[in-house]
């Protein structure tokens, strides 16, 4: 199988990390294909946070309500998109999938946090001190995983319709 492939196939959702701290050419490198990511009209709207310091981490993980493995994580991302564009969050979507996927390449799990529409946005902006006008989209906790979980997914032939959908024959 293709290498891209594989690596896309084999991303996880990880949220169990192992102490084993992530080089720093591994956080660049991920960090080089969130930034890479396509935007609309190319405004590329964002701000990256690599968050390693450990008190920052708890108080993130304090405000989330799905995210309290954020302080036990190596390393938490943080992605945040101007709001002022009106493709904001597909913008910072397309970041956040391709982070993941950077990091995952390199073998260091993660999980998509989420930030856009969650009450605890705006707290986690003025915690890292992100200027008014950015807003949150996803936190990116990662680590080398200590466990993963394989969840269902859906059947290719399920979800897929060549031309005009029309319903499935019995
Ligand atoms: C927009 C979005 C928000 C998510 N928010 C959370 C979250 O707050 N906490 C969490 O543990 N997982 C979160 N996830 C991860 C999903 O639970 C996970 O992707 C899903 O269960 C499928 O598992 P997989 O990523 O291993 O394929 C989020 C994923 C997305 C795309």
């Amino acid at each position: 199988m293709n290498l891209g492939v594989t690596v896309i196939k084999g991303r996880r959702s990880v949220r169990q990390y192992k102490d084993t701290p992530i080089p720093e050419n591994v956080i660049r490198d991920a960090l080089d294909c969130a930034r890479l990511a396509p935007t609309a009209r190319n405004v590329q709207p964002w701000l990256f946070g690599v968050i390693d310091d450990a008190a920052l981490k708890a108080g993130i993980a304090e405000l989330t309500d799905h995210g309290k493995f954020i302080a036990d994580a190596p390393i938490c991302f943080a992605v945040f998109t101007r709001k002022e564009e009106p493709y904001y969050l597909e913008d910072g979507c397309a970041a956040t999938d391709q982070l993941i996927l950077g990091l995952w390449a390199h073998g260091v799990a993660s999980c998509w946090v989420a930030g856009d529409k969650k009450g605890y946005a705006e707290n986690v902006r003025e915690l890292l001190a992100v200027p008014d006008g950015y807003t949150l989209i996803a936190l990116v906790p990662a680590g080398y995983p200590a466990q993963i979980t394989i969840p269902d997914k859906k059947k290719t032939e399920d979800i897929v319709f060549s031309n005009r959908w029309e319903p499935k024959s019995a």
